[in-house]
């Protein structure tokens, strides 16, 4: 039975075709009937489907010429990257999609990088050779230096048409081998079954759903099994394979990837905090002294902010809700914070500023869940005059400055890779993020920069601006490095008169004016008008030190007098003027910040 499994993922940068691809394999594959294929099928999110990208990966079984293919779709945007390296640690070969006309780009190096420490085969594959400006012989040749193969193993497919795509497929199952233990099995001497959890999801009836791949032994219904990592204890409800709906089998055997239903449908372990108990990278056995099989690195974080229930729901329905999120999106980082304003909430970390947004309108769409989202910040060291230290990550706690001897903040080293056509750019950029250069290592047309930098401003859209800056052709990794003094001020947001806790922040102090400026310009273009003017102002403490106004929205109240009568006219306009006060009076404080402006707002720095 082995000998006929082939487990395998497609990767590549964004756009360049994978779900595409695997449509065709699909349809080959008579996987699912060509009327039912809707394109990119496997983006099964109505988000994913609406934006045109992938974010969750999504296994597959299909059957052809007597095998199993389990195909793994994988995300190629890097905010997603924690899902690839998922996928691939549970399969054992890996074709590597670049499209033609763009060439390898950063997350063609980064996840080929993944799978080659994984020891992966790797299927090189050029796709969109029905385009004609694609230069190929250039192409080719970079191609076979980057992966170490020869020009003969580089596969030139076109996945809409389905050009190439049968060869492709006769390959897997040439080159790519049968299941192995990935070299993660710790002690190859048991017999215990074991199976290792790269995703899951929440069912209402099935409860915790974890999507496995079994490397030893096999997988049945009604067996006991534990989580290797907790003794965790369960018994199971369901097994079966993807389809990719799930259907129901008898057993996953070796070298299967499917899913088993837990029937755990409790989120919060006895403290009542996050589900400590059930982990992606665990391992189920029906052994509970087995050795786990090694499980994944923890993702690193870019973005943190703080997420509050909004009114209409509450904090028990919110926090089940993104507990029943986070089984789906493992990377996301979730812990319980408490704002004086908000109440209780969340600090989540993302791997992204596009993966925060996805993340809030996951909830939004899939568990009717509205939140409040307030700036990402870090946690500053407040030195008072007094000699005490303290932390604070709200801004709104900060003590007087009156009391403030020195405000510390958080320095991060930073790793950034590159190609060496960006250097000046990604120097400058560092620069301009109060960065320091530490050290620069070329690796062929690559470029490693190692930087520090303070943590707010990787926080605060570094790593967009990175990305923007180079096409995309950037990845970051950064670890906290220490506390330093910051020259830093409070800058206070303020609409139709009322501070917007939501959107103070601590900004260096020659730029607060320029920051200020910037986030009321914005504002100014993304707030809906009212019935009365808005102002907006940037103030640090009570000097105002950028101000802008929204105008009402107007309504020609003489409009339907013609020619002369100018008095009545006037004493119209006069009317409408005192309306306009009344109604600004009344109007004070009272504009709501809708999330996606505060989203915008987080970009600005
Ligand atoms: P992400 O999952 O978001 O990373 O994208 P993807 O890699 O899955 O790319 P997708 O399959 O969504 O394709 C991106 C775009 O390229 C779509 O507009 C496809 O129609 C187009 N495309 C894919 N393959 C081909 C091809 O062989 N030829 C041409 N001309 N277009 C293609």
């Amino acid at each position: 039975m082995l000998e006929k499994i082939r487990n395998f993922a497609i990767i590549a940068h964004i756009d360049h075709g994978k779900s595409t691809l695997a449509d065709r394999f699909l349809e080959i594959t008579q996987t699912i009937p060509s009327e039912k294929l809707l394109p990119q099928y496997l983006d099964r999110l109505s988000l994913e489907r609406e934006r045109g990208i992938t974010i969750k990966m999504q296994p597959v079984r299909m059957n052809y010429k007597g095998y199993v293919l389990n195909l793994i779709d994988t995300p190629g945007h890097s905010d997603f990257s924690y899902e690839v390296s998922r996928a691939l640690a549970c399969v054992e070969g890996a074709i590597l999609l670049i499209d033609g006309t763009q060439g390898i780009q950063a997350q063609t190096f980064y996840n080929l990088k993944l799978a080659q420490e994984l020891g992966l085969v790797i299927i090189p594959v050029i796709n969109k050779i029905d385009l004609k400006t694609i230069e190929l012989d250039s192409l080719v040749k970079d191609i076979t230096q980057l992966v170490g193969c020869r020009e003969e193993d580089i596969y030139l497919i076109s996945a809409k048409l389905g050009t190439g795509v049968e060869e492709l497929l006769e390959a897997i199952i040439e080159k790519i081998p049968p299941p192995q233990n990935n070299n993660i099995l710790i002690n190859d001497k048991e017999n215990s079954s074991l199976a290792l959890i790269f995703d899951s999801h929440f069912d209402n009836y099935r409860g915790i759903i974890a999507h496995i791949r079994v490397f030893r032994g096999k997988i049945i219904k009604d067996q006991i099994y534990y989580l290797l990592s907790n003794n965790f204890k369960f018994k199971s409800l369901e097994v079966g394979v993807f389809t990719p709906e799930m259907k129901k089998t008898d057993v996953l055997s070796a070298g299967e990837i499917g899913y088993l239903a837990t029937g755990v449908k409790e989120l919060f372990d006895e403290r009542n905090e996050l589900i400590n108990v059930f982990k992606i990278g665990d391992t189920i056995s029906d052994n509970n002294n087995s050795q786990p099989i090694k499980g994944y690195q923890e993702p690193v974080h870019i973005v943190f902010a703080n997420i509050y229930p909004s009114e209409e729901i509450s904090y028990e329905k919110f926090k089940d809700n993104i507990l029943k999120l986070k089984l789906n999106d493992w990377a996301v980082k979730i812990e319980p914070s408490t704002s004086p304003i908000w109440g209780r909430g969340y600090t989540i970390g993302c791997l992204g500023l596009l993966h925060l947004d996805i993340f809030q309108e996951r909830l939004k769409r899939e568990f009717n869940v509205n939140v409040i989202i307030t700036l990402p910040s870090v946690k500053y060291e407040i030195v008072l005059k007094n000699g005490k230290k303290i932390k604070i990550e709200n801004i709104n706690d900060l003590p007087d400055f009156s009391k403030i001897e020195e405000i510390r903040e958080p320095w991060a080293e930073v790793e950034i890779f590159t190609s060496l056509n960006y250097i000046e750019l990604v120097s400058n950029l560092i620069k301009n993020k109060r960065g320091i250069i530490k050290e620069q290592k070329t690796l062929t047309s690559f470029l490693i920069i190692k930087a520090e930098i303070p943590i707010d401003e990787l926080l605060t859209g570094f790593y967009d601006d990175l990305k923007s800056l180079t096409s995309g052709y950037a990845s970051l990794n950064w670890k906290f490095l220490e506390y330093r003094q910051g020259n830093l001020v409070k800058l206070d947001i303020l609409v139709a008169e009322e501070v917007q806790p939501a959107l103070s922040r601590l900004v260096v102090k020659d730029k607060a004016e320029e920051i200020g400026r910037k986030i009321i310009v914005e504002l100014k273009k993304m707030l809906p008008r009212e019935q009365f003017p808005v102002k907006l102002q940037a103030a640090i403490g009570k000097k105002i030190i950028a101000r802008e106004t929204i105008p009402a929205l107007k309504k020609d109240v003489a409009g339907w007098l013609y020619g002369g009568d100018i008095t009545r006219k006037m004493k119209l306009w006069q009317k409408q003027k005192r309306g306009k006060k009344k109604l600004e009076k009344l109007g004070k404080g009272k504009v709501k910040i809708p999330n996606e402006v505060i989203i915008k707002i987080l970009r600005l720095k």
